[in-house]
């Protein structure tokens, strides 16, 4: 902790977007010395304890810990993320067609408020081009599940046929490769998207992608498909919009993607425009997990994220009812071993509390403690 936070000063003095481009090129070759050993049995798995594994979506995850959606988003490095520590990665946000997204300056360090604002707008390879890499990479699977996050592209926004249909080119060349399909449709950078959450639109989305990934004919290890919510939706929507996906066939949510609300924040930086995560992003994450929780009862997983940098944010996220937790921001401020450290540091908390595993910490949506707790620190 102490190295990173002495190299961090002088990572700042550097534009952000560069700095993540050479972090992303470390963890890939990082990867690829990993896939090796991986292919000779040599894997290095991320902590793991009886008390820290989930099984959920069919899967097997090592720890709840995973890493968030845009941070490789051409799924570059998906076997060097288990040796961070990461129980799990969803790589993405990867579109039907290969874009460069928004001009630069499009990402901000918030550092006074341990915030990020962007405006990237899904700059990715395309679906085509991510999942060549990844048939070569995946050829040995992690350990870690892989999770595939999918969004539309930006010259079919508008038609909403074209719309699905690129969701569906994503869902045709990915689903195979992926242990779950993400469908976010709650990114504010790509203008249009976010409508995509109406319940109506919802419903149709989730179905079409679920019936291409059938497509495939991959039987009982068909990824299943969660859905990425907005933390600025409306509360009265929650619980039409969670019903429609459920009943369109979605496994799961994603709670939260970036806010465009500045509540909490004081940087200068904060007048960009764009998405904002970190710790300002954090009390709003928390209460909307345990909206959906509250709405869609026990059995349906949810996934936590928004503003996590230590194990109490963790515990407040699994209290507000999310089954597994992700975060971007905290590498950032905390640096690459952070989730390492986050999932050593949960196994204690659930052997010092004496409950059996991570599972039993899992709140049921009415843990309003949880929320003032979040909203106080
Ligand atoms: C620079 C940056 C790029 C992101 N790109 C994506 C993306 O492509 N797709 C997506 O679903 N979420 C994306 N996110 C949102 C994160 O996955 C996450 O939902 C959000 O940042 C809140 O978590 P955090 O506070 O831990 O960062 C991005 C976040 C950041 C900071």
């Amino acid at each position: 902790m102490t190295s990173y936070a002495s190299v961090r000063p002088l990572l700042f003095r550097l534009e952000a977007e560069r700095v993540h481009r050479r972090a992303v090129r470390f963890a890939d070759l990082a990867g690829a010395a990993l896939a090796t050993a991986a292919r000779a049995g040599l894997e290095i798995p991320p902590p793991t304890s009886p008390r820290l594994e989930r099984r959920l979506l069919g899967l097997t995850f090592p720890n709840p810990i995973g890493l968030a959606a845009g941070f490789d988003k051409n799924a570059i490095a998906p076997h060097a993320w288990g040796w961070f520590g990461f129980g799990f990665a969803e790589l993405g946000t990867v579109t039907g067609e290969a874009q460069s997204g928004n001009p630069p300056p499009r990402l901000f360090r918030l550092a006074e408020d341990r915030a990020i604002v962007n405006r990237l707008g899904f700059n990715n390879d395309g679906a085509e081009r991510v999942a060549a890499r990844l048939v070569r990479s995946l050829r040995a699977r992690p350990r870690t599940p892989i999770g595939l996050n999918i969004g539309a592209s930006r010259s079919r926004m508008g038609d909403p046929e074209a719309e699905l249909a690129d969701y569906r080119e994503s869902a045709r060349r990915l689903g195979r490769l992926a242990d779950y399909l993400a469908i976010n449709v709650s990114s504010p950078n790509t203008p249009g998207l976010r409508d995509l959450q109406a319940p109506d639109r919802l419903g149709r989305l989730v179905g079409e992608v679920r019936r291409e990934v059938s497509l495939l004919g991959l039987g009982v290890s068909a990824p299943r498909v969660l859905v990425k919510l907005s933390p600025d939706l409306d509360a009265g929507a929650v619980g039409e919009i969670c019903a429609a996906a459920l009943e369109a066939g979605a496994a799961g949510f994603i709670a939260t993607n970036t806010t465009l609300s500045r509540e909490g924040c004081r940087s200068p930086q904060a007048g960009e425009a764009g998405g904002l995560s970190g710790e300002p992003l954090r009390p709003a994450a928390d209460r909307m997990i345990a909206r959906i929780r509250g709405v869609v009862g026990r059995d349906v997983p949810i996934i936590g994220v928004g503003g996590v940098a230590r194990i109490e944010h963790v515990l407040d996220k699994l209290a507000a009812g999310a089954d597994l937790v992700s975060l971007y921001t905290g590498l950032v401020y905390e640096g690459p071993f952070l989730p390492k450290r986050l999932a050593r540091a949960l196994d204690g908390e659930i052997e010092r509390r004496g409950v059996g595993s991570v599972a039993d910490l899992v709140g049921d949506g009415s843990t309003e403690a949880a929320e003032l707790r979040a909203t106080a620190r």
